[in-house]
């Protein structure tokens, strides 16, 4: 008997001193040099609730606040997981956005891409579909095919919604998008797979940066399943099209080389995910960020009236009023690209830079280690160096500045590096046209419009807008009473 409770002491002690070891060594992570100041939270779990925790999107999240006072501006921690350093030195971003092609995603996120995504599978295949997103998303192909598109249906979900009363700007936006994205990729598609693709978005878990548990009940799973769901919907409509010999969209004729020096041959399964990750990184950024837009120019009337001359301009210079917008309209929507890059410099709350850092790195007498998933958040964009009174929604402060251009020295809203946003001139274009038909309405936002963020975009209360009875603009007499 005394044995086996000796026994039994000896395996518990063990189990204790295996177990403080294992929490020593999450606490104190070997690394080739000295780590970043920190702490690694508890084990597994780490800091992610705090992370977490939603806050107003105009702000950057308390975690990150407390731990910059306290340890500078750049730390180590855990999230999802997964170690993690987080920055806010916008010189280290740069570096480490040149550096590293490796994108910073967790467990769960490279779930929902697919392993076999041309995105991450190599060097060689990102620069492959980097190089073919240009041609789908480029301002050439935008300026000869894609305003057109947009126009259309920003128009008349605009005008349903007017006729309704009210519009909920990031679902409305999200409808656009895919819509448009699934025509360019497929052709013409059966009225029941166009409506089933679109439900699919509903499915959609909105948080997708989770822990990687593919369990019943999880985020995650819900995730994996909308995306099977959508992945077979995708892959159906593309064999049966093959088989019929039914034309494809423009995209997906690039996509297989069938077009005058299309690019090299990828399977129907590459060809799909990559797809879909296209579907679902325009999804997940472009509506939400639009309809925080739109709630920053309702909450700033001077925004409001200089955005309505810019709309009014538009609509009298056109021979008939209801005739489509151009390249050249898009292009002479100088204050709507204003306020547009203001919106995203100062909702830029969550980081633009995500990397796996693939090899040690050295900042002063730091190393980031290879492996580590490394956070760059825009802090830049709050610099009163860089912006006068950087707290302030100012759209005239680009009065002077270069609006072509998605990256400055003091601009990283769409990233930096080798993983700079391909969609940018895209998700630009959109925002600007779905703007421009809004202001050819009276309409206002909610009262009760909230946005906050939880890495991502959350509008607690919807982000509806309000379209006042006998709502339409005449532009040739201003507003009709
Ligand atoms: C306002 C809307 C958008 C914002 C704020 C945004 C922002 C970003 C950011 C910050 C990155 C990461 C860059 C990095 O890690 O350095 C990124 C990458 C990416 N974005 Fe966007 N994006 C937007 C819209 C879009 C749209 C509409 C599409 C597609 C149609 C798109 C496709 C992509 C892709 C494919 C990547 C990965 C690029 C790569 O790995 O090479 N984005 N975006």
């Amino acid at each position: 008997m005394v044995e086996f409770y000796e026994l039994l002491a000896l395996v518990v002690s063990l189990i204790v001193v295996t177990l403080f070891h294992w929490i020593y060594q999450w606490r104190n992570p070997k690394t080739n040099g000295k780590l970043p100041p920190g702490s690694m939270g508890f084990p597994i779990i780490g800091d992610t609730f705090e992370f977490m925790k939603p806050h107003d999107v105009l702000q950057f999240p308390t975690f990150i606040k407390e731990r910059v006072l306290r340890y500078g501006p750049v730390f180590r921690t855990s999230l999802f997981g997964s170690k993690a350093i987080i920055s806010l030195d916008f010189e280290l971003n740069l570096e480490i956005a040149k550096a590293n092609h490796v994108p910073g995603i967790t467990k769960s996120i490279s779930r929902l891409f697919g392993k076999n995504n041309l995105f991450i599978q190599s060097k060689q295949s990102h620069k492959h579909v980097r190089n073919l997103t240009f041609q789908l998303l480029g301002p050439k192909y935008l300026k000869l095919k894609m305003v057109q598109d947009v126009d259309v249906l920003a128009r008349t979900y605009m005008e349903e919604g007017a006729r309704n009363g009210c519009l909920d700007v990031k679902e409305t936006s999200s409808k656009i998008l895919i819509e448009c994205l699934a025509k360019k990729v497929m052709g013409e598609m059966e009225p029941e797979a166009a409506k089933e693709l679109a439900l699919c978005w509903r499915y959609f878990p909105r948080d997708w940066f989770q822990f990687s548990w593919n369990i019943p009940g999880t985020g995650v799973y819900r995730m994996m399943k909308a995306r099977k769901r959508m992945m077979k919907l995708i892959k159906e409509t593309v064999l049966k099209k093959r088989a019929s010999g039914e034309e494809f969209g423009e995209f997906f004729k690039i996509i297989f080389g069938e077009m005058e020096g299309g690019a090299e041959k990828m399977s129907v399964e590459n060809a799909i995910e990559y797809i879909y990750t296209f579907f679902l990184i325009a999804n997940e950024t472009t509506p939400g960020i639009l309809a925080a837009t739109i709630k920053l120019i309702s909450d700033h009337p001077n925004v409001m009236q200089e955005l309505q001359r810019e709309h009014d301009r538009i609509v009298q210079g056109k021979p008939e009023k209801e005739a489509g917008l151009t390249w050249e309209d898009y292009k002479s929507m100088t204050f709507t690209q204003m306020v547009i890059y203001e919106s995203l410099r100062i909702t830029s709350t969550a980081p633009t830079v995500l990397r796996m850092t693939d090899h040690d790195f050295q900042v002063g007498d730091y190393t980031i280690p290879a492996g580590w998933i490394f956070m760059g958040y825009a802090n830049v964009h709050f610099n009163p160096e860089k912006y006068d009174d950087p707290l302030a929604f100012d759209p005239w402060r680009w009065k002077s500045e270069d609006l072509g251009s998605i990256l400055s020295k003091s601009y990283i809203a769409f990233g930096a590096g080798s993983r700079l946003c391909v969609g940018a001139e895209f998700a630009k274009l959109q925002m600007a046209i779905f703007i421009h038909h809004l202001f050819r309405y009276r309409w206002s936002m909610k009262k009760e419009t909230t946005v906050l963020r939880r890495f991502m975009l959350m509008f607690p209360c919807g982000s509806d807008v309000q379209f006042s009875y006998d709502t339409k603009v005449d532009n040739s007499v201003g507003y009709r009473s």
